[in-house]
């Protein structure tokens, strides 16, 4: 573990709460800011006797529920995300006799909230989650919303549901101790909210920027919480990202991908016509004061990373991007596959 983060971009500051509002009374907090974990408490249904506390064994961070609590430390990295896992999970807590009066509790990165979602939303019909979220990444993006899931050997997050938490936890603290990379791979996804409604979020102190981040992100979700269309701005600067992940040959993060995926929309976006130069300076402005890269790794082939665009969709649909423009960042249908090539040499 190696912290690079200079401190002060963790200043202490009291916990924002954001609110994700939903319909049927599944509105639910979203605790942000030095020691917020001290809420966890709080957040949990007064009908529960039991917490299951789902978590890695690289997480290192405790909770304290309130009540009586079993810890379940599942396989590191996407190892954990396998039904074999959520079946012994489940397991293990019908022996305990966790009923669906009770709660899970998850707490790490993505990894764990998708699987703790996913397990939640599948034991005994749906139980109460509460995610605890321990990354950049998962603070500002996988913790809110309620997409959860695990993988099959033919595809990530390929068995899932949507199941919101009744409550998050984003300790900012916590991600002092995040390994420097990591963090800095967060700050990829985070730069994707400059453009979604974020202004200039490097302005900002740490919390509130994971604050306005959530913000943005509830907004998206409350109006499309089953990604039936507005949601899909959230993939802003994924369609070469989740193409460079993909490929599967180059040493790249997700945030890392979404970074340079964000420069390469923006040259997209220009050569539509729907945005100017001075927009296109902004992307490459953000990404680089993160101190991610404007570029695609040396040897990458843009035709097979457009092929790779296309991969789920019939050809005559066109690639579906998201894209900035006078109205926004929207979803718009892409097939001129010349346009794309040149874009390349823009992040090249
Ligand atoms: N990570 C994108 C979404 O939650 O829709």
């Amino acid at each position: 573990m190696s912290s690079e983060i200079p401190s002060s971009e963790i200043p202490s500051s009291e916990i924002l709460t954001e609110f994700v509002d939903l319909p049927d009374g599944r509105s639910y907090p979203v605790h942000v800011g030095p020691k917020a974990i001290g809420r966890l408490a709080e957040l949990l249904p007064p009908t529960a006797r039991r917490a299951a506390v789902i978590t890695q064994a690289g997480i290192g961070v405790e909770v304290d529920p309130g009540i009586d609590a079993r810890v379940f430390v599942v396989p590191e990295g996407e190892q954990a995300k396998r039904l074999g896992v959520v079946e012994d999970l489940a397991s293990q807590m019908a022996l305990w006799g966790m009923t669906r009066n009770d709660v899970v509790i998850a707490v790490g990165g993505g990894v764990v909230t998708d699987l703790g979602g996913f397990l939640a939303a599948t034991y005994h019909r749906g139980v109460p989650v509460v995610h605890v979220s321990t990354t950049l990444l998962g603070q500002i993006d996988a913790a809110i919303g309620g997409k959860c899931g695990v993988n099959l050997p033919e595809g990530k997050n390929l068995v899932g549901a949507f199941w919101q938490p009744i409550g998050v936890i984003c300790d900012t603290d916590v991600l002092a101790t995040m390994p420097e990379r990591e963090y800095r791979s967060g700050l990829g996804e985070l730069a994707k909210y400059h453009f979604l409604g974020g202004g200039r979020l490097d302005d900002l102190p740490l919390p509130e920027r994971v604050a306005r981040c959530v913000r943005i992100k509830a907004d998206v979700v409350a109006a499309d919480e089953r990604e039936g269309g507005r949601r899909a701005v959230l993939n802003y600067g994924h369609t070469l990202g989740h193409a460079l992940e993909t490929a599967g040959r180059y040493d790249i993060r997700h945030g890392e991908a979404v970074a340079v995926g964000l420069v390469y929309a923006a040259e997209v976006a220009r050569r539509l016509g729907r945005i100017d130069d001075a927009a296109v300076t902004e992307h490459r402005r953000v990404v680089s004061q993160y101190g991610l890269s404007t570029v695609v790794p040396q040897d990458s082939d843009p035709r097979e990373l457009i092929a790779l665009f296309a991969r789920d969709k019939k050809a005559t649909e066109g690639i579906t991007f998201v894209l900035d423009g006078d109205s926004g960042v929207e979803t718009i249908r892409v097939d001129d596959e010349a346009l794309l090539l040149d874009s390349f040499e823009a992040v090249r």
